[in-house]
């Protein structure tokens, strides 16, 4: 058996033409994969240079069959286009989603805020508010857009070997529970998310979109910074409850998107209150904390979204309350921080 450690240990011996660097120390690495005796090995040059891209290849391809065990190898490696020349960076080879105008990205410092809720129903928003809009989930291990906005089919292929989304409430939508059967959990690794990530803003038919947002995995893990990579974002809105924001951990999502140069669009505090059935307003998690922290980080307010069973309820149907009930509060309180984005990115 050979490792994809092993694999990367061998390239540590190709050095990028004219430098002292090797190819992985500069992250020209992109996937490796090992199984059988066959070694292969994907790279990206942020040069246009062919020279260099046929030296690392000839190099590379040299080291790998020198491995004992190692029957085949395939090496890979892309460049952009002279005349695309990158200004270098991990940043280098961001490209726009075709036909699509903005890239919103919804994050949160920590899991179950209702990340997936906001972005459900403010993709429903938006496209009641008459945009045409996107939904990707990059939630790999635990993808719930599928369940959430009620989609079941299976994306298919068109003529050009592009993936179409399928459309649900007049959304488009993507996830990689629609390509999965059942409940197989996915036990990937980051090169394999980071092209997965890839594929799902290149190489699936989003045109022509006004927004496609993006429901992020808690965390500032590989979905993250693939997403960060692969595209340039429009902006980032963190969802948060009250109580989260007050222990600081907003500030963990804002420093994310600030860090990458993704201007931040605004908090959205959920689940900022209950309302009793005599009316009376319960404040679970504490209130105005999303504000307060807003506020404290130079951030703008989006709004807040009480706790509704309805929105819990709607979202296990698989039709958002923004649909389901547009003129209830919990549909009115989404198409607010709906209008309030739109109004942001106009
Ligand atoms: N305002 C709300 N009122 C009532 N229920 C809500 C509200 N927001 C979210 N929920 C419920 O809370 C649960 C968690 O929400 P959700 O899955 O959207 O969170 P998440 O941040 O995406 O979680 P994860 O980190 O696991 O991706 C869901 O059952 C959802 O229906
Ligand atoms: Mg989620």
């Amino acid at each position: 058996m050979i490792s994809t450690d092993a694999v990367l240990n061998a390239l540590k011996a190709v050095k990028y033409p004219g430098f002292s660097r090797d190819i992985v120390s500069f992250g020209l690495v992109k996937d490796v994969s090992a199984a059988n005796g066959a070694v292969s090995v994907a790279m990206q040059l942020t040069s246009p240079n062919p020279d260099a891209a046929r030296q690392i290849k000839t190099e590379a391809e040299q080291v790998l069959k020198n491995l004992p065990g190692v029957k085949q190898v395939v090496v890979e490696v892309h460049q952009p286009a002279a005349g695309q020349a990158a200004s270098g960076g991990a940043f280098a080879n961001q490209t726009r989603v075709p036909g699509v105008k903005r890239v919103i990205a919804i994050a949160s410092g920590k899991g179950g805020v209702g990340k997936s809720t906001c972005s459900a129903n403010l993709a429903c928003a938006l496209s009641h508010l008459g945009a045409r809009v996107g939904l990707l989930d990059c939630d790999i291990y635990g993808p719930s857009i599928p369940l959430m906005m009620g989609v079941y089919e299976r994306p298919t292929v068109n003529a050009e070997e592009r993936l179409v989304p399928p459309v649900s409430h007049g959304v488009k939508v993507m996830s990689i529970g629609l390509l999965l059967t059942d409940d197989q959990p996915v036990i990937w690794r980051g090169p394999m998310i980071t092209k997965t990530i890839q594929q799902f803003l290149l190489a699936v038919e989003w045109s022509d979109l006004d927004f496609l947002l993006v429901d992020l995995p808690p965390g500032t893990g590989d979905a993250q910074l693939s997403l960060c990579q692969t595209v340039p974002l429009d902006g980032g809105v963190i969802i948060s409850t009250p109580q989260e924001a007050s222990l600081g951990v907003v500030r963990k999502g804002i420093a994310m998107f600030r860090k990458v140069n993704v201007p931040i669009l605004g908090l959205v505090e959920n689940m900022s209150y209950f309302t009793a059935p005599n009316g009376e307003r319960v404040e679970i998690f504490g209130h105005g904390g999303g504000k307060e922290e807003a506020a404290r980080q130079n951030a703008p307010f989006l709004g807040e979204v009480p706790i509704f069973t309805e929105i819990r309820e709607a979202g296990d149907r698989g039709t958002p309350v923004v649909v389901s009930a547009p003129n209830h509060p919990a549909g009115q309180a989404f198409i607010k921080i709906a209008e309030a984005l739109r109004s942001k990115m106009a």
